[in-house]
């Protein structure tokens, strides 16, 4: 897909397959290319539209945004392209902005899968982290970021996978290193999603790896127990990246539950 305007940016994404369309959103700092399984698993029956967010991977953007400026970027992706409503899936940051758009857009949405990602916003430390973070990328460039992540993101039954550490690395040494400090920013300043969760009414399933240290099992119990609609997925030998260390597993259960919720 050639390039697409939105909003004084330029985005890349993916768009392959027929059908009602799901909305795949990537996690920091990575891009489009997290989702290459998700069209493999899904275009057959669905539309699978997979943005590089603004700034990350071939999409332009090096100033200062929010989480609420993501989300308003990929509202105009779809008026743009005459998409009304989607299925959204969100990985980690994909999942916070896929609550942003649960609260600000429900009208759009028909269902939404929440993979290791989290409802909650940053403690004071958490914060004081990302602004480290954001000093370190501007300071040294991405590599730091993506040494400190690597070992947090995998399973430990994942952790000699070469070629998942190689994408994984592919990707965060290539984003932009004042992209990984805008997103610490973003991410940062992003308010609570808990007290929305009981007023988000659409089918939702939340997905995460048994072994996920960055937003646990017990983040994505809380979540299914204030969805109003909403099932639960562990995966076994999986941690942050679910869907890449267990792609089978995790777009079995996607499949499944989006079948379901087209059936209403
Ligand atoms: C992600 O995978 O998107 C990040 O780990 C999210 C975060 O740092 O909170």
């Amino acid at each position: 897909m050639p390039p697409i305007d939105v909003r004084g940016h330029s985005l890349m994404y993916d768009d392959g397959g027929d059908g009602e369309v799901v909305l795949c959103i990537h996690g920091f700092p990575f891009n489009r290319s997290m989702w290459d399984e998700a069209r493999l698993a899904l275009a057959s029956r669905y539309r699978v539209l997979s943005p590089d967010l603004r700034g990350f991977g071939e999409s332009s953007g090096s100033e200062s945004w929010t989480l609420d400026d993501q989300a308003n970027d990929l509202i105009e992706l779809l008026d743009q392209l005459g998409i009304d409503r989607v299925a959204v899936l969100g990985l980690s940051m994909g999942g916070y902005i896929a609550l942003n758009l649960a609260r600000r857009y429900p009208e759009r949405l028909w269902a939404m899968v929440l993979i290791d990602t989290k409802a909650t916003s940053d403690n004071y430390d958490a914060k004081q982290n990302r602004l480290k973070t954001a000093e370190t990328a501007l300071r040294e460039g991405a590599a730091p970021i993506a040494a400190q992540m690597l070992p947090k993101l995998l399973s430990p039954a994942n952790a000699d996978d070469q070629r998942l550490i190689e994408r994984l690395n592919s990707m965060m040494l290539t984003t932009n290193p004042k992209t990984i400090a805008s997103a610490a920013h973003a991410m940062a300043s992003r308010p609570d999603s808990t007290p929305y969760l009981s007023t988000m009414a659409l089918p939702s399933m939340v997905i995460v790896g048994n072994d996920d240290q960055i937003t646990t099992p017990n983040d994505a119990h809380a979540m299914v127990a204030a969805l109003p609609h909403a099932s639960l997925v562990t995966i076994p030998d999986a941690g942050h990246m679910s869907v890449l260390e267990q792609p089978e597993i995790a777009y079995g259960a996607i499949r499944v539950f989006l079948e379901q919720a087209q059936q209403g």
